[in-house]
């Protein structure tokens, strides 16, 4: 048991279902390009930044782009996926993610967001939720990607804690690496299956209380 005091959010697949308009907006882009991509390939751009997700896509289907033309369609991706988040409400808030961040706060936990995502805010403001973190720490903040810690080191940073007294929630295999890696603990919210690095692996923070967090 350790003396936990913040907990760090992933955003896509953690706090709100933007993993599934990433999804649809990659898979769109494949389609024009001439190919598909299975739902098992799509959990590696989980975490991963447009740029490397693109590059896996192209990877898939077999096809070479310059790097002009790499520019333009992620550019394009970004559009797709702007417009539906841009369609965004608060009711897409996922299930017990609002109770488990207002119940951190009411007991003197810090929390921060640790995102890859350069549209995080777009989301935050959105659905209304900035400022429920105490930091926010996203694409447009770090260099290096998941499984890199650097997004979530980044976080305990500015929070004023050390990374083994941090929890990190996230939902990609690149994500619950780039906590171990740091030297935090790691909540999976998904199959145990997928992520098998995780201390504990939920489906969901509705799944999530601070008796469990203390007992990690
Ligand atoms: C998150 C998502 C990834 C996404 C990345 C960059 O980590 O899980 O699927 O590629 O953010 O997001 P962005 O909104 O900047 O394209
Ligand atoms: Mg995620």
């Amino acid at each position: 048991m350790t003396d936990i005091k913040a907990c760090i959010f992933d955003l896509d697949g953690v706090i709100v279902d933007t993993a599934v308009y990433h999804y649809k907006a990659w898979k769109r882009l494949a389609n024009e390009l001439g190919f598909d991509f299975t739902e098992e390939q799509n959990e590696h751009l989980k975490g991963v930044s447009r740029v490397r997700s693109l590059q896996l896509i192209l990877g898939w289907g077999g096809v070479t782009k310059t790097e002009a033309e790499q520019e333009e369609l992620a550019t394009r991706k970004n559009t797709w996926y702007v417009e539906m988040i841009n369609q965004m409400t608060p009711a897409e808030i996922l299930p017990g993610a609002l109770e488990f961040l207002e119940a951190c706060r009411a007991d003197s936990l810090k929390t921060a967001l640790g995102s890859a995502s350069k549209n995080s805010m777009t989301i935050l403001n959105k659905v209304g939720i900035a400022q429920l973190f105490d930091t926010i720490v996203d694409g447009n903040h770090v260099s290096a990607p998941k499984p890199d810690p650097e997004v979530f080191l980044k976080g305990a940073e500015a929070l004023g804690v050390s990374p083994t007294e941090c929890v990190v929630f996230e939902d990609a295999i690149a994500g619950v690496q780039a906590a171990k890696n740091g030297g935090m603990k790691a909540v999976g919210i998904g199959s145990v299956q997928t992520l098998t690095q995780a201390d504990l692996v939920i489906s969901g923070l509705n799944e999530m209380s601070l008796a469990k967090l203390k007992e990690l």
